[in-house]
């Protein structure tokens, strides 16, 4: 029995990918509004993970935050080129912004404050909910994976990632208010699907930050397991102290503590995806 107490199924290793494919990458949204909820140590850990199989994955900083690249040791405030003038711009080609990780095979497309002025700006434009799509759409073929570390908001900047994505990925904090705002996400989810991109589909709920120890963590699985049923990964993050230290040292768990349950349980998530992409 896994921890949202269901049998887990057989993950198994998958075979490397093979050396000359065409690639043409599934892209993913990690999305939640709400704050501190594992978006962007889940899009760093799991992208890492697809890496380890043998994958080439994209990073996508699409927060003003720009946590995910301070997390991945690129700083935000030096940066000459980010999203931003991909985004407003046709001054620069994707190439010329993406950025190589500590992780050989993991690009990361940065983001920094500039990117919160786009949102506004973006408003006045010309299919501003497509316009995160045309630029990925240059590299697509350049990858397996493109992973999307959402703004904690459902606002224009996350309309625009679930209108480039093939599928959406929701983190969920295993806490009492977990559920609330859950309702607007997939109602939010849903009016993209209906409008602007009828091949976006949910790919998985998953608890993060989950502790086994406490009565209340389990009634939260639970509870998230009897709403959303076979929506929930059976994979479940635990809490632990190792994630923020990973932030700070400015790398994946799979580097930084790479036999910890930690670094183990998103090996485990990028197979539940993987066969989840295949299958769904
Ligand atoms: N499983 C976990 N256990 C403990 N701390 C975690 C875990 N996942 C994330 N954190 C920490 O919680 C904070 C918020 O996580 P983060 O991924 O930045 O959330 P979001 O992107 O949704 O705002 C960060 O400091 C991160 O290091
Ligand atoms: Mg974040």
């Amino acid at each position: 029995m896994g921890p949202t107490g269901r049998p887990l199924p057989h993950l198994p290793q998958p075979p490397p990918p093979a050396p000359g494919r065409r690639m043409q990458a599934e892209i993913i949204a990690m999305c939640n509004q709400k704050g501190g909820v594992g978006k962007t140590t889940t899009t760093i850990n799991l992208g890492a993970a697809l890496v380890e199989l043998g994958y080439k994955v994209l990073l996508v900083d699409f927060d003003p935050q720009g946590s995910l690249s301070v997390g991945l040791g690129v700083n935000p405030h030096t940066l000459g080129l980010s999203i931003y003038n991909l985004l407003l711009t046709r001054d620069h080609t994707p190439h010329e912004v993406i950025h190589p990780s500590s992780v050989e095979g993991m690009d990361i497309l940065p983001s920094n404050i500039d990117l919160s002025a786009a949102e506004v700006q973006l408003v006045s434009e010309v299919a501003r909910e497509q316009t995160l799509m045309r630029v990925l759409n240059k590299v697509r073929g350049d990858y397996d994976f493109i992973l999307i570390d959402c703004a904690p908001s459902l606002g224009l900047l996350t309309i625009n990632a679930l209108t480039a994505s093939d599928w959406v990925l929701m983190p969920l904090e295993c806490e009492f208010f977990a559920l609330r705002g859950i309702a607007l996400l997939t109602d939010t989810i849903a009016k993209v699907s209906d409008r602007l991109n009828p091949d976006l589909k949910v790919l998985g709920i998953l608890g993060t930050m989950y502790d086994s120890r406490t009565l209340h963590g389990r009634e939260v699985l639970e509870r998230v397991v009897q709403a959303f049923d076979e929506q929930v990964f059976h994979t479940v993050i635990r809490r632990t102290i190792k994630f923020p230290e990973t932030t700070v040292a400015g790398e994946p768990i799979t580097t930084y503590a790479s036999a910890s349950p930690g670094a183990d349980a998103y090996r485990q998530l990028a197979r539940e995806v993987l066969t989840r992409c295949q299958s769904l």
